[in-house]
């Protein structure tokens, strides 16, 4: 039933109580995003960027720039931080993470994740937090021994925070994030039932539903779950020095291609489509008649070099990055870092909008309804 707008407007009447958030759309939400710590490459691409820019439409989009967790790891590199912030940008535009169809999210700039993360804190056990597997690599990989800092392993909490404070069903991230994914279910199970009184055999699906706030969101990985890096050997990242970025040249591409080593020796000697290079052919030449056509050469050594296949996928990833490139050239030098400033500040206020009606709704589920807060941002 639509309750016409004038009837709120008699005072004792019994609509006139009832809260209604404004609704923006009816869709269901995705909540994702990166950590601006270097420019973006294919193995995101893959595992991820793709995912968006098909689910653009289907869903309510938020992305998120984590510029707040990328001081976790680098503290003393402020000006890094905001060079990257605005590279990310330009990825996701480049990418077709259209801004007009979805909502960026500078989570600096967004208080109520901040805040939503301290109280998630009280809701996860320390231990738990300690045991993400992907924080353990973390800690093992940059060396960090005993001297990493408190935020670091409270980044975790904060990337519950990033989630909820949205309420998103879906994620869609590359598979070393579904370690991240879980405890936020978790700590989610946890809000609805201490603070919504859900019961605690509820399904998931269910959450809301039974009167929850915050609908347990899913993972989604991408087509290549882990794309290799041009090393054969380790996942793709920009500190292995093994990545192929999305503004790559074609001269770069085809360089850093012609170095991975698959151990073949000869045009006649059957080859391992198994192998990486491999992996590239399936992952970025689009025409699958061809890549049956490659694997079958290939397998049986019918005359045909790695040289000639790493080329042809170089030429491949070419040709899907080139309408990125002409995307991305709109928003060269200074003028175009300024146009993607003054983009970023109006979706502040957007996503503010959003995150401030979660905030509110945990805080009165928490019984700390002491007043409604007007934020301002220009
Ligand atoms: N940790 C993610 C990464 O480095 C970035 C991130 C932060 C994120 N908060 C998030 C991803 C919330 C998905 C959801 O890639």
């Amino acid at each position: 039933m639509r309750i016409p707008y004038w009837a709120g407007a008699f005072w004792g009447h019994p609509f006139r109580a009832v809260y209604t958030p404004p609704m923006t759309t009816a869709k269901p939400r995705i909540l994702t995003g990166d950590t601006p710590t270097g420019r973006l490459h294919l193995g995101h691409w893959v595992g991820s960027l793709e995912n968006r820019v098909k689910l653009i439409d289907e869903y309510e989009c938020y992305f998120l720039i984590a510029n707040m967790h990328a001081f976790t790891t680098r503290a003393a590199e402020p000006a890094g931080i905001r060079e990257s912030t605005i590279e990310i940008v330009k990825d996701w535009i480049s990418v077709g993470m259209d801004p007009e169809r979805s909502t960026y999210v500078l989570q600096t700039e967004i208080p109520a994740i901040a805040e939503l993360t301290w109280y998630l804190a009280m809701l996860l056990p320390f231990n738990r937090v300690m045991r993400n597997p992907t924080l353990k690599t973390e800690l093992e990989t940059k060396k960090a021994g005993e001297n990493y800092s408190f935020g670091f392993p409270m980044y975790t909490v904060g990337q519950c925070a990033d989630i909820l404070i949205f309420r998103p069903e879906l994620v869609p991230v590359g598979v070393d994030q579904l370690a991240h994914i879980e405890p936020c279910r978790e700590v989610a199970r946890k809000f609805n039932q201490l603070y919504c009184g859900v019961d605690p055999q509820t399904q998931d699906a269910d959450a809301v539903k039974q009167g929850g706030l915050f609908p347990i969101p899913e993972g989604k990985v991408g087509r290549v779950a882990r794309l290799v890096g041009t090393d054969g050997k380790n996942k793709m990242s920009k500190s292995l020095n093994n990545a192929i970025f999305l503004t790559d040249t074609f001269k770069q591409i085809k360089k850093k291609m012609g170095k991975m080593y698959t151990g073949r020796e000869s045009v006649d000697q059957p080859g391992d489509i198994n192998n990486p290079l491999f992996d590239y052919v399936r992952a970025f030449i689009s025409d699958e008649d061809r890549v049956k056509e490659l694997e079958t050469k290939y397998a049986a050594g019918d005359n045909i070099g790695d040289g000639h296949v790493k080329v042809e996928v170089a030429e491949a990833i070419d040709k899907m990055l080139e309408p990125m490139r002409e995307r991305r050239a709109e928003f060269e030098g200074p003028a175009g870092d300024e146009k993607i400033l003054s983009l970023l500040r109006e979706h502040t206020t957007r996503a503010n909008a959003a995150t401030e009606e979660t905030l509110y709704e945990a805080k009165k589920a928490m019984k700390l309804d002491f007043g409604r807060r007007v934020l301002s941002f220009s």
